[in-house]
This record gives structure tokens, C-alpha cells and sequence, in this order.
């Protein structure tokens, strides 16, 4: 049998990439959507992950900063990959230093521009309006202990037109993550992890 891998999702809000990584590993043979974590107890991501039957945790700030409690909800359930999908906290390094190269990101931008602390969801879109960029895009990156830092994996871009909303450019590049994101997360588990 194929090795089998076991993925948690981190997100923190609507869950849209969520929601496309669950449905492109529904029937997968050896990628399994284990879990969904998550540090808002609103966030419609619960509500989705209900949706494919996916189990979700719900945690605070002191809870994630402390390691036992995550490692242990990971160990027990023995995850292999982390994915983020719109988690808007920084990863703390117990966590980086125990899936090493094992998690990942997308972010909503061409990094590095657009990236870094407070850049986050319409924030990017917003500040991509305002600086008057013609393109746009996102990246899916390796995750380390700062902000979008972590080595690039895959960068996509759109076109900007001065015509263009901050939501027409979320809208833009929400099309290039459902597109890209669950392909990229695929290859790197199933053909980049060692
Ligand atoms: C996505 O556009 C994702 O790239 C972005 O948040 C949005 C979440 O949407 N992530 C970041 O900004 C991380 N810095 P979703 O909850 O509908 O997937």
C-alpha cells in the first residue's frame, strides 16, 4: 500500500481554501484531511469542515503558545503535514521545530512584496490597491518562524486593472488559490516530503 499521510488544516476564518483542499482530497488513496484546527470559534471553517465529516479543534492564544497541548492533539492523531489555509497567527517555533519542512502556506500576494506582520486577507488586496500594481497574485511557501518567510514553492499571478476593487482583486486571487493551492499541497506531500 501507498505511504499514507495525515493533514491538518489551520484556519482562522471563512475556510474557502479549506474547503477546496477537503473536497480535492476526498477520495484521495493516501492523503487524508485528519483535522481542522482553529483559534476562532466562529469561524465558518467549523461549519465546513462539518460539512466532509472532518473533526475540528477550537483553541486560544495561551493553548498555542504552550506546546503540550497542540503536539499532543497532533501526535494522537498522527499528523504528518500542516497546512495553512488563512490561519492568521504566527506559528510558534515548538511548533516549525516539530513538523520541519512540514508545514505550509498561501498567501494572498506576489511575496516578499505584500508580506509580513498585519498583511493579511483585504489587508493585501487593499495595500495592492493603493500602491497601484498592475499584477497581483499568490504564493505558496514553506513555513518558518516569521511571516512569510519560509522558501517559495509556487508563485501565480493576475492582472490588475486600475478599474479594479480591492474585492475584485481578492476575487482574482481567490480564483488562483482554489485553482493552485490543493495541486501544490499535493505534489509537495506526495512527491517533495522525504
Ligand atoms: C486567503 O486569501 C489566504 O490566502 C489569506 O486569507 C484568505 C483566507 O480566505 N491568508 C493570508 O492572508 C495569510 N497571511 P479563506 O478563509 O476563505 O480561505
Amino acid at each position: 500500500m501507498d505511504k499514507q499521510f495525515r493533514v491538518a488544516i489551520f484556519a482562522s476564518g471563512n475556510g474557502t481554501n479549506a474547503e477546496a483542499i477537503m473536497k480535492h482530497f476526498q477520495h484521495h488513496a493516501s492523503v487524508n484531511i485528519t483535522l481542522v484546527l482553529s483559534n476562532n470559534k466562529e469561524a465558518k471553517v467549523l461549519e465546513r469542515a462539518a460539512k466532509f465529516n472532518v473533526p475540528t479543534v477550537v483553541f486560544n492564544k495561551t493553548e498555542f503558545k504552550d506546546s503540550s497541548l497542540i503536539l499532543s492533539i497532533l501526535h494522537k492523531q498522527s499528523i504528518t503535514h500542516i497546512v495553512l489555509a488563512g490561519f492568521m497567527w504566527l506559528v510558534p517555533s515548538y511548533l516549525v521545530a516539530a513538523y520541519p519542512n512540514k508545514i505550509i502556506n498561501i498567501h494572498p500576494a506576489l511575496l516578499p512584496a505584500f508580506g509580513g506582520k498585519g498583511m493579511f486577507g483585504m489587508h493585501v488586496h487593499e495595500a495592492v490597491k493603493a500602491s497601484g500594481q498592475s499584477v497581483s497574485g499568490i504564493t505558496i511557501h514553506l513555513v518558518n518562524e516569521h511571516y512569510d518567510e519560509g522558501k517559495f514553492l509556487l508563485h501565480k499571478s493576475c492582472d490588475v486593472l486600475s478599474s479594479d476593487s480591492s474585492q475584485d482583486i481578492a476575487n482574482k486571487v481567490h480564483a488562483l488559490e482554489y485553482e493552485w493551492y490543493p495541486k501544490q499541497i499535493e505534489e509537495w506531500i506526495t512527491l517533495l516530503s522525504d
